[in-house]
C-alpha cells in the first residue's frame, strides 16, 4: 500500500506551527532552571540514545531519549526540555534521513510535548507547594511521563494514520499497546533516576545514562540478529528448494525424451539408500546418496535421443559420448549451492574398483564409498528392470551377476549388504518397477525444506532430519 504524501498545505501548517512552538519556548526560557551540567547530560544521553534507536518494522523508532526529555521537564522546565527534543529530532534525523514532512511533525512533537508538559508541571508543583523530597513530587514524575506519552503517541499516531489512511484504533492496537510495558518500565526509570538525582545528584544521572545506553545497544543488536537469523532461514529454504525443483525438472525433461529415467533414478536412489542404511551409515549420509543417486544419470541430457534410445548399434564416438556423462552431470549440479559433495558422487559413479572405470580410473578406496553403493545399485536396476533395453534378468541371476564382478567392478562390502539386503525383502524391493521418482523426490523436498545447504562452507548440510 503507497503511503499518501502530506499535502503541502498541511506541511506548510506543520512548518506554522513549529515556529509557534518555538516562539512560545522562547517566552517561557525565563521560567526554567538552566542547570548547565544537568541540561549537558542529558542532552547527550537523549542525542546518543536517539542516534542508536531501534527502527521497528511498522515505522515507529524506539528510543530512550524519552526518559531524559521527562528528567528535563522535572527538573529544568519546559524550554531546556524542548531543547533537547529538538536536539535530539536533529540528530536522529542525521541518521535516518526522513523526509519534510516527518522532520516536521517530530520537531513539533518533541517539543510542544516538552514544552507543554514541563510548563504545566512547573505550575502544578508551585502552586500546590510540592517539593523534591515529597512523595506526590515522584507520583508527578510518573504523571508527566505517562501525560507525554500519550500525547506522542496521539500526535505520531495521529499523522501516520494520516499518511496510511489507516484506523487510528487500528494503530493504537498494532504499534501502540505492544510498547505500554517497555513505556511502563521506562516511567518507573524515570522516576527512580529523578529519586537518584534528588539524593545524589548528576553523579547519579550520569551512571543511569551509561547503564541505559549499554542496554539498548545491546537490546538492538539482538534485535537486528533475530531478524538476520528469521531472513536467512527463510532464504535458506527457498533456495534449497528452488535448487531441487530445478534438478528435479532437468531429470523430468531428461525423461520425457528417455521413459525410464526417472523411474530407474528412483530405483537407485531407493536401493542406494538402504544399502547405506544397513552398511550403518549416518543419516546425514543416507541422504546424500540418496540425492546423488537420484540426480546420478542428469548429465545424459547431452545426449542425442539416437544414443539415448540406443535402438541403433553405438559408434566409438558415441560411447565417448556416454562416457562423458559422469563429468556433465557433476558440472551441473556442482553449480548449486551446497551440491559440492553431491557432483563428487555423480562423477564418480562409474568408476570400479579395478581402476577400469571412467572417467578417471580410480582405483578402490580412492573411489568415494557412497559413489561405490550407487553403482551396485546402479548395475542391479540395469540387469533387472523391465523397461531397459536389454532382456531383463531375474533377481536370483542378477545377483550370481553381482557376486560375479564383486571385487572387481564393484565394492564386495557394499555388494554383500545389498544381497542380504534383499533377501530380507519382498518381491516389490527386488523390482524396482514401481519405484515412483515423484515420490523419492518429495523424499527430497521434505529434507530440503529442513536442509541448510551451507552457503559459506560448500558442504551439504542436513539438519535434524528424520525419515519415516
Ligand atoms: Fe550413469
Amino acid at each position: 500500500m503507497e503511503n499518501q504524501r502530506p499535502t503541502r498545505l498541511s506541511t506548510a501548517l506543520m512548518a506554522i506551527a513549529v515556529v509557534i512552538v518555538v516562539a512560545a519556548a522562547v517566552w517561557q526560557a525565563p521560567n526554567a532552571n538552566w542547570n548547565w551540567a544537568l541540561f549537558a547530560i542529558l542532552l547527550g544521553f537523549s542525542a546518543f540514545s536517539d542516534i542508536m534507536s531501534i527502527e521497528t518494522e511498522s515505522r515507529l523508532k524506539i528510543s530512550g531519549s524519552f526518559l531524559a526529555l521527562v528528567l528535563a521537564i522535572v527538573f529544568l522546565g519546559g524550554t531546556p526540555a524542548a531543547l533537547i527534543g529538538i536536539f535530539a529530532i536533529l540528530v536522529g534525523w542525521l541518521r535516518f534521513r526522513e523526509g519534510l514532512p516527518d522532520l516536521l511533525v517530530n520537531a513539533l512533537t518533541f517539543m510542544a510535548i516538552p514544552l507543554a508538559v514541563g510548563v504545566g508541571f512547573h505550575e502544578v508543583i508551585s502552586s500546590a507547594g510540592i517539593t523534591a523530597t515529597d512523595p506526590a513530587f515522584f507520583v508527578l514524575v510518573f504523571g508527566a511521563f505517562a501525560l507525554g506519552i500519550a500525547m506522542n503517541f496521539l500526535m505520531i499516531g495521529t499523522y501516520t494514520c494520516y499518511l496510511e489512511r489507516s484506523s487510528f484504533v487500528e494503530k493504537v492496537r498494532t504499534a501502540m499497546i505492544p510498547l505500554l510495558p517497555s513505556e511502563l518500565a521506562a516511567a518507573l526509570m524515570a522516576v527512580g533516576v529523578a529519586f537518584l538525582y534528588v539524593q545524589i545528584g548528576l553523579a547519579g544521572v550520569a551512571m543511569f545514562g551509561i547503564v541505559l545506553i549499554t542496554f539498548q545497544y545491546l537490546l538492538g543488536a539482538l534485535i537486528k540478529s533475530q531478524e538476520r537469523a528469521r531472513e536467512l532461514e527463510v532464504r535458506g529454504k527457498q533456495l534449497a528448494s528452488f535448487q531441487v525443483g530445478m534438478l528435479s525438472a532437468l531429470l523430468r525433461t531428461l525423461d520425457l525424451r528417455d521413459q525410464m529415467t526417472a523411474r530407474h533414478s528412483a530405483a537407485v536412489a531407493r536401493y542406494s539408500r538402504a544399502i547405506a542404511n544397513r552398511a550403518g551409515f549416518s543419516k546425514q549420509q543416507e541422504e546424500l546418496v540418496h540425492i546423488a543417486a537420484l540426480l546420478h544419470d542428469i548429465g545424459k541430457f547431452i545426449l542425442p535421443d539416437r544414443i539415448l534410445k540406443a535402438n541403433v548399434p553405438l559408434t566409438d564416438e558415441d560411447w565417448m559420448l556416454i562416457r562423458r556423462h559422469p563429468q556433465q552431470g557433476a558440472r551441473v549440479v556442482s553449480s548449486l549451492d551446497g551440491y559440492g559433495p553431491v557432483a563428487d558422487i555423480i562423477l564418480a559413479h562409474h568408476e570400479r574398483i579395478d581402476g577400469k572405470g571412467y572417467p578417471r580410473g580410480l582405483e578402490g578406496d580412492d573411489i568415494p564409498e557412497l559413489a561405490r553403493i550407487i553403482s551396485v545399485a546402479d548395475t542391479y536396476d540395469v540387469m533387472t528392470a523391465r523397461d531397459s533395453y536389454r532382456t531383463p534378468t531375474s533377481s536370483y541371476e542378477a545377483i550370481q551377476e553381482l557376486r560375479r564382478v564383486s571385487g572387481k567392478q564393484l565394492d564386495a562390502r557394499f555388494v554383500e549388504v545389498f544381497i542380504e539386503l534383499l533377501e530380507d525383502q519382498d518381491v516389490s524391493f527386488r523390482h524396482g518397477e514401481e519405484a515412483d521418482f515423484e515420490r523419492e523426490l518429495s523424499l527430497e523436498a521434505r529434507i530440503a525444506e529442513t536442509a541448510n545447504p551451507g552457503v559459506d562452507s560448500g558442504r551439504f548440510q542436513v539438519a535434524g532430519v528424520s525419515v519415516g
